[in-house]
């Protein structure tokens, strides 16, 4: 997979109108429709303001949510366009359909310096079917298309990948910086590189696994995954997250850790308690001897010693998936020692997007890291070093 894309930099976008795909896809209060976490506009008023000010006319664009192409009135963009205008300081026109009159009529008057955004793209069936006509249809509104939605590029629709076929494409300033990055940590590191896996299931981290067996110089796994690798290595889990059908695909991977030298680390002791709550009381033990009735919520003191030194040495730190509940304070430690650990260290530190990035915005250690990406999915797929649609469809630098 090639990461080294033009980005707007490379292009002039002056007078030129530009379709730039967003991932506006944010949480919003079930009741009021109010957005809840206005994270994602900010992340893309880089690349706004910097085509505004080359004197481009962007035509913004997103999904929101999973409408499934159904027009549905709660899940309409225009908060979105209401927020956005705010953090601009400027008007941001609305547009009451995706290819429609409304559109067409707004795209072609819209002016150098000027923003508009189209409603829902997923309101079209043709967006998630990747429909030539809709992607053509999308493409006619612009001259040029940015993306900048990392949160989509692994989603080969109209907008993330489709219309790349019509236009001269290009990403943005987000998209640019997460391939800079994560592409650099997988393609050339800087070594040692560790890896940290964590989250409730081995199931949805294979291809990650698979991926980083082969680049990682060690893997460390903690979270609800913990004990699927214990139980198949003989251990005892109690009540513990537990996924029977991957025991051998777990010794098959520790198989091939050991034949390409990778370390493979897993917890020596283990926080558990009796109870999924946050008021269960946790109990130290060794993570291969759970007690019965009793489940894993967070990695021990002595693992997070050494988890935290192999990090300490560490050219490069990968992170995905938190070690333990940190929801719940009692089995929160595990997750704030290592997002600690990373904010401490030298190394190049990466933490993949989803809960892993909420855990360390929610502990303060945000701006301590190198790199929090900004998709979930999308991330996740990038670490597993998949071809991504919405990157592949970029220009090559
Ligand atoms: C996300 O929230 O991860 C992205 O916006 C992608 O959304 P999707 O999973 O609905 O495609």
């Amino acid at each position: 997979m090639n990461y080294d894309k033009k980005t707007v930099k490379d292009i002039d976008v002056k007078g030129k109108k530009v379709l730039l795909r967003c991932d506006f896809n944010v949480p919003q209060d079930k009741t009021t429709g109010a957005i809840t976490d206005d994270k994602r506009i900010v992340a893309a008023l880089p690349t706004i303001r910097y085509l505004l000010e080359q004197g481009a006319a962007v035509i913004a664009c997103s999904h929101l949510g999973k409408p499934k192409g159904e027009w549905k009135e709660s899940l309409s963009l225009a908060p979105v366009a209401a927020r956005l205008s705010e953090l601009l300081g400027q008007d941001v026109i609305f547009a009451k359909d995706i290819i429609g009159a409304d559109a067409k009529a707004k795209a072609a008057a819209l002016q150098p310096g000027q923003i508009m955004l189209l409603e829902n793209l997923r309101f079209d069936k043709g967006e998630e079917k990747n429909d030539p006509a809709f992607a053509k249809a999308l493409a006619d509104l612009a001259e040029i298309y940015v993306s900048d939605a990392f949160g989509t590029v692994h989603r080969a629709h109209a907008s993330t990948a489709g219309v790349a076929a019509y236009l001269p494409a290009v990403s943005g300033f987000l998209i640019g910086r997460e391939l800079e990055i994560m592409g650099n940590a997988l393609a050339d590191p800087k070594r040692p590189l560790v890896a940290i896996l964590g989250g409730a299931k081995v199931s949805s981290k294979i291809g990650v696994i698979n991926n980083l067996l082969d680049i990682a110089d060690t893997i460390i796994v903690g979270g609800g995954m913990t004990y699927t690798f214990i139980k198949a290595l003989g251990g005892s889990v109690g009540t513990s997250l537990l996924e029977p059908d991957w025991l051998d695909y777990c010794r098959d991977m520790m198989a091939k850790a050991k034949e390409k030298g990778v370390k493979f680390l897993l917890p020596a002791d283990t926080l558990c308690a009796a109870e999924f709550s946050a008021d269960a009381k946790p109990e130290l033990v060794d993570t291969m001897a759970i007690p019965e009735g009793r489940m894993g919520m967070d990695i021990g003191p002595k693992t997070i010693q050494e988890f935290s030194d192999a990090v300490k040495g560490a050219g490069t730190v990968i992170w995905n998936g938190p070690m333990g509940v940190f929801e719940f304070p009692a089995f929160a430690e595990g997750t704030r020692a290592m997002a600690k650990a990373l904010a401490e260290t030298d190394a190049i530190t990466i933490v993949g997007g989803g809960d892993s990035a909420a855990a360390v915005t929610q502990l303060g250690y945000a701006d301590k890291m190198t790199h929090i990406s900004t998709g979930g999915g999308a991330s996740l797929e990038f670490l597993e070093g998949k071809e991504l649609p919405g990157v592949a469809c970029l220009l090559d630098k």
